[in-house]
């Protein structure tokens, strides 16, 4: 997938970008297997499968920079960290079993090895020893604020599910769904960060609104990538929000841009549900290239705004690596 924002190959490599916080990001990690050990060797053996989807530890990252680019990080700093990645595995099970998803970072996904019992089960084990690790916390805004964020991935993924098939879902409406189901977690991990760090009400307000904004870029191109995107570099199922007819804004805009009797044809294909490859299905209807890049210039956009919240803070190496983050999820193709 070919993005407005770069040219052939991506120009920031993670591993440099997140290099700075590999210590912490450590520490978060043996913080989140503590939290999760478990007498029962069918636990452990599930806990240690769902670790293999964490990838970009993302969410805890935002957690600990935005902690140093607000003044300091703490001990607490890295037990959020655990908390925010356990709720986001969490909720990876729970979303393979919705999306009937097979794969995931190249690992086949649990309900494709188990059925849906044990992920929906597993999550909800992930989810509340989350919770547990939270309430070890002396200040309670974690707890508090999580179960908050937790409500609305939840709203998002109802009101997604809600919506499956309606063609003629605004932007606004798209817009909620996503703010709800996926940048919420990343406007709570920097808010929390930021609230941890001691920060002043200003600074907890940017960082919280460079995460929403963030998040809501991640989401466009988590959206452009299901549909363009390379299933083995992307390493998950892919096509899934077509055959489950999820309204995604690339889809979005093509029904917006192509001739009436096209889009018609499009809306049945998906009504009918494609048999085979919903993606060639769709490819071999209209050509969707125009609409991803659409939708990759909008998050672009978002990122444009995340970046000027970030530009609020004190200058700092950390307010940069925020800045570049914003950028790589762009330019990310996996
Ligand atoms: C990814 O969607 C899904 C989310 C970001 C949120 C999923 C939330 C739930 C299923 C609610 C469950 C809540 C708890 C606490 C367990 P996607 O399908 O667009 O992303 P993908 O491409 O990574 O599958
Ligand atoms: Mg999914």
């Amino acid at each position: 997938m070919s993005s407005p924002a770069r040219g052939t190959a991506p120009r920031l490599d993670q591993k440099a970008l997140f290099a700075p916080l590999q210590e912490d990001l450590k520490r978060v990690d043996a913080a989140y297997h503590r939290a999760l050990a478990s007498d029962s060797p069918h636990v452990r053996k599930l806990v240690e499968h769902a670790a293999l989807f964490r990838g970009k530890q993302l969410r805890p990252a935002l957690v600990l920079l935005a902690g140093r680019a607000a003044g300091r990080e703490t001990d607490d700093h890295v037990i959020v960290g655990a908390i925010v990645e356990m709720i986001h595995t969490a909720t990876l099970l729970h979303d393979d079993v919705l999306d009937h998803a097979t794969t995931r970072r190249n690992t086949p996904s649990v309900n494709a090895l188990h059925g849906n019992e044990v992920p929906i089960l597993l999550g909800d084990f992930i989810y509340a020893q989350a919770f547990a690790l939270a309430n070890t916390l002396d200040d309670r805004t974690a707890a508090i604020h999580l179960a908050q964020t937790t409500r609305r991935l939840c709203t998002g993924e109802i009101d997604q599910n809600c919506n499956r098939g309606r063609f003629d879902l605004s932007f606004p409406e798209y817009l909620r769904i996503i703010e709800d189901k996926t940048a919420s977690l990343y406007a709570a991990s920097a808010r929390l960060g930021a609230w941890y760090a001691g920060a002043t009400a200003e600074h907890v307000t940017a960082l919280e609104e460079y995460g929403r904004l963030l998040g809501i870029a991640f989401q466009i191109i988590d959206d452009c990538l299901d549909l363009a995107g390379d299933e083995r570099s992307v390493g998950k199922s892919l096509g899934t929000d077509l055959s489950e007819r999820k309204m995604t804004l690339p889809l979005l805009r093509l029904l917006d841009r192509v001739p009436a009797a096209t889009a018609a044809r499009v809306r049945q294909m998906l009504a009918d549900g494609a048999v085979g490859d919903p993606r060639a299905a769709l490819g071999a209807i209209v050509d969707f290239a125009p609409d991803v890049l659409s939708a990759q210039a909008t998050a672009e956009q978002f990122v444009r705004e995340a970046r000027a919240r970030a530009q609020g803070l004190p200058q700092s190496p950390s307010r940069q690596t925020l800045l570049d983050i914003a950028d790589f999820v762009l330019e990310r193709d996996r």
